[in-house]
């Protein structure tokens, strides 16, 4: 793959934001690249690095149309790991969905772990590992896109693998799925620390309108959240900057050793929130000493921009409105962000009629690091109560 090199980017501390990369070309032969600005990352290299790396794919009540077409996208080398939200009343969309994976699989010979969010068992494996961050009140794991990630990490490391990517159910062109995992792919090789993450950007997202396609390039809540990252990271450094165009990249991917260290947040608010806490933590060299390691390594963060266009599910105003409130909270509540910065946010959302004149954003949920889970004994435990665990080809 021919990519535009890493050439520019900003440091925080042990943070390292490289601006967007273009990708130049997908698949080639080339062997030498003798140009600075060009990289050339061999196929070779390329699908070595897909079979250390497992796809998570949340899912909640998809077209079975667009999931089909997801799992046959996803490169072969892969395991794939799907975490279900779906219905199992009326109509029973999870059925149906263990029956397509089933088929696909024997198929396809894939590898795929599949498991339901709401299954007691995975709730069971959570309290016996004293996670309990990520249940509701009713002891089962929460919804939410964030949660279902989550899962999707442990049975990844369960798995053993070095990375993890996560691929939306809801994606209408399979070609830029089986992309997004090169494209991962290609980020990790590209970077000198085990600490590292790559987020995509979409070169277009199309959209209908008065019934043609218009390739729109971007999309409104990543505007407004990447926006107010920018703004926090300018007030920080005091120089105006516009280097963060992923904050809401939900097609992203990171090492296992970086998704161990990190603290999530609920739902839609994973992405961007995974910044903030790069920026609080490892953004200014405090307390250096209680994590060495990452402080001497660094955090990079590669942000590629797709050949394909995005073109997903269209889910309405409402579900807008809830992913920018959530994104935003996670800047809002942040340590770092200013006064005058955080009235902005406010004014932002009263104007959008998001929140009401007198209300805050509520504060986003975080959930701990995964790190001190014991991975043995979590899967084990999962096993021995699951309802919905399904693996094949493992
Ligand atoms: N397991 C699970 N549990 N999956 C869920 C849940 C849940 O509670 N809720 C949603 N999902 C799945 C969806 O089925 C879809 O595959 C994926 O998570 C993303 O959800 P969408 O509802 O399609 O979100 P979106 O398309 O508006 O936003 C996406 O893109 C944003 C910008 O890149 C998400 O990936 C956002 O997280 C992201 O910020
Ligand atoms: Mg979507």
């Amino acid at each position: 793959m021919l990519l535009e090199a890493p050439v520019y980017k900003e440091i925080f501390g042990a943070v390292k934001i490289y601006e967007l990369q273009k990708v130049i070309k997908m698949d080639t032969e080339t062997e030498d690249v003798p140009m600075f600005t060009v990289q050339n990352i061999p196929r070779g290299d390329i699908y070595k690095t897909i079979g250390e790396m497992a796809i998570v794919v949340p899912m909640k009540n998809e077209k079975l149309h667009l999931v089909d077409g997801v799992l046959k996208a996803i490169p072969h080398k892969s395991p794939i790991i799907v975490v279900s939200n779906s219905k199992r009343k009326g109509p029973n969309r999870f059925k149906q969905e263990v029956d397509l994976v089933k088929h696909f699989c024997n198929l396809t010979h894939s590898k795929v772990t599949m498991v339901h969010q709401k299954d007691p068992g995975l709730a069971e494996a959570f309290k016996e590992v004293g996670y309990n961050d990520i249940l509701d009140e009713r002891g089962l794991v929460r919804s939410g896109k964030g949660e279902g990630m989550i899962v999707g990490i442990l049975l990844a490391k369960a798995i053993g693998v070095k990375y993890v990517g996560f691929v939306d159910a809801d994606n209408y062109i399979p070609g830029a799925v089986n992309e997004y995992v090169k494209d991962y792919a290609a980020g990790f090789l590209m970077s000198e620390s085990e600490y590292t993450m790559v987020r995509l950007h979409w070169r277009h997202k199309p959209k209908v309108s008065k019934g043609t396609l218009y390739f729109k390039k971007w999309g409104r809540v990543s505007e407004i959240t990447n926006r107010y990252l920018n703004q926090l990271i300018s007030e920080k450094t005091t120089f105006e900057t516009n280097i963060m165009v992923t904050g809401n990249a939900g097609e992203h991917a990171m090492t296992m050793k970086l998704a161990e260290i990190l603290p999530f947040s609920t739902g839609y608010s994973i992405e961007p929130y995974e910044i903030v806490y790069l920026l609080e933590r490892f953004g200014a060299w405090e307390n250096a000493e209680e994590a060495q390691d990452v402080f001497d390594q660094g955090v990079e963060i590669f942000q590629l921009e797709t050949l394909n266009p995005h073109f997903h599910e269209d889910k309405g105003q409402e579900h807008v409105k809830e992913m920018a409130l959530l994104s935003l909270t996670t800047i809002y509540h942040s340590k770092l962000t200013s006064k005058r910065l955080k009235n902005n946010i406010l004014e932002d959302l009263r104007m959008h009629g998001i929140i009401k004149e007198n209300e805050e954003p509520p504060k986003p949920r975080i959930m701990k690091p995964i790190k001190d889970i014991d991975i043995k004994k979590w899967m084990k435990t999962l096993e021995t109560h699951q309802e919905t665990l399904l693996r094949f080809d493992l």
